[in-house]
């Protein structure tokens, strides 16, 4: 663990950057591409330690990954017959390696493996996936309702599964299994999460019928796939992670004086609810979509300093903020009034329960945080550095302590700085770079 205090910004932030590639949709190129027919070059991928896990599963799963450059891999697909005994997988702290991978292997005839994580990763809900999957016909063994799972593959047969909260990793994991199963599988969610795996399924040549939950377009989303199917593989540029850029657009809307634009960003709409969130408080904020590649809208944001004032987040615009919630907390704190957010029960069960972690970052720096079950309400004011955060471990948490010191008048020590390199290890570069 590595202890680092970040100083308050002492200018405006200003500058073009770009981020590291998006963890979704790199986690589903190297999965998806180790899944298919042929091979397939992958860019742009991030550095963290979340894809670096998924890289390293698909390796030990017998698939051909090798590094070309400092972000791209050369992937050589199993055309879905992966390695039988690949004995333990270990996910790391990546609930996406570990989640995507149950529905990829439920379906492997006579593969046996256990997938484990770390401390925080063995916390997080497992049965949430396992039981869906079971509806196929999948062999998933939870140790009480958490890591290590372990697999079984088996033969599989295509069911309706419905949902009990929307998530991309659960659906995905479901869409994964029905692909290598008899017949159609149908997943319906109750709210519509990240549909990467959709998009890059399609590019990849699966027949996929997207809807609304009723069927037709309303009420969350209805996935239907038919197996067994098969996947070619795909080259694929990984545009930059919105949920990275979020951070520093972020701290451009509080840091008085800041611009700051990100080039080459992922604009998909399910991902960027954040920025809605941003405009409603009265942030300034530029968007425009300048190419569709791989499927993926990606384009350019700009922010600046704004005058902000409180928000509402309520349950269906959850699913499209949901990595982003902690950060609006940050932001509500420096707005005019109170803040809440309802219907996000889902955070704490993320890399630390972030409801708790959240509030207590913004307690220690002196703003009011009523907690709820599923959500909070930051009352806006005048945060107060000079205090220690606790991560967690937490990578977002860690980023939006750093955020938050940026604009306050004294330094924020943070204990686990190293945590930003599950997902944004340049993080604290990409911040001196724009003057802080
Ligand atoms: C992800 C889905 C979301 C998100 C996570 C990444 C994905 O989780 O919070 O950071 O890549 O599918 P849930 O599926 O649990 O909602």
């Amino acid at each position: 663990m590595s202890e680092r205090t970040v100083l308050p910004a002492a200018g405006p932030l200003r500058g073009r950057v770009s981020v590291p590639g998006d963890k979704s949709i790199a986690h589903r190129a190297v999965m998806f591409n180790a899944a298919g027919q042929g091979e397939a070059l992958v860019r742009g991928l991030p550095s963290g330690r979340d894809v670096a896990s998924t890289m390293a599963a698909m390796a030990g799963l017998g698939a051909g990954i090798e590094r070309l450059g400092l972000d791209s891999v050369r992937v050589r697909g199993r055309d879905l017959v992966f390695d039988r005994s690949p004995g333990r997988i270990d996910c790391e702290n990546s609930g996406t390696t570990m989640r995507l991978l149950c529905g990829l292997l439920a379906g492997q005839q006579g593969l046996d493996a256990t997938l484990v994580g770390d401390a925080s990763l063995s916390r997080r809900p497992m049965r949430r996936v396992a039981e869906p999957l079971a509806r196929l016909g999948a062999l998933i063994e939870t140790t009480e309702g958490h890591a290590p799972v372990r697999i079984r593959g088996g033969l599989l047969t295509g069911a309706e599964v419905a949902l009990a909260v929307a998530s991309a990793q659960v659906k995905s994991a479901v869409i994964l299994a029905g692909l290598q199963g008899q017949g159609t599988t149908a997943v319906v969610e109750p709210a519509s999460s990240r549909d990467h795996t959709e998009r890059l399924l399609r590019a990849m040549g699966v027949d996929l019928i997207v809807g609304g939950a009723d069927g037709h377009g309303a009420g969350g989303c209805r996935v239907e796939v038919s197996g067994p199917a098969a996947l070619a593989c795909v080259d694929v540029l990984v545009p930059g992670d919105p949920s990275s850029a979020a951070f520093l657009l972020v701290a451009a809307a509080i840091v008085p004086g800041s611009e700051v634009t990100i080039d080459g960003v992922l604009l998909n709409p399910t991902r960027l609810g954040f920025l809605h969130v941003l405009r409603r408080m009265g942030a300034d904020i530029q968007c425009s979509v300048d190419a569709l590649v791989g499927g993926e809208e990606v384009g350019t944001i700009t922010a600046r300093f704004s005058r902000l004032r409180a928000f509402e987040v309520a349950a269906d615009e959850v699913p499209a903020t949901i990595d982003e919630l902690p950060l609006l907390a940050v932001a509500a704190a420096f707005a005019d009034g109170m803040s809440v957010v309802r219907g996000a029960a889902e955070l704490r069960v993320k890399e630390s329960d972030r409801i708790a972690a959240t509030a207590a970052l913004l307690g220690a720096m002196g703003i009011r945080v009523d907690v709820f079950d599923d959500g909070f309400c930051v009352h806006g004011g005048v945060p107060r550095g000079g205090a220690s955060v606790l991560t967690h471990g937490d990578h977002r948490i860690a980023m939006s302590a750093a955020v938050a010191a940026l604009a306050c008048v004294e330094g924020v020590t943070v204990d686990d700085a190293e945590s930003v390199a599950v997902s944004f290890p340049e993080f604290f570069d990409v911040l001196a770079r724009l003057g802080a």
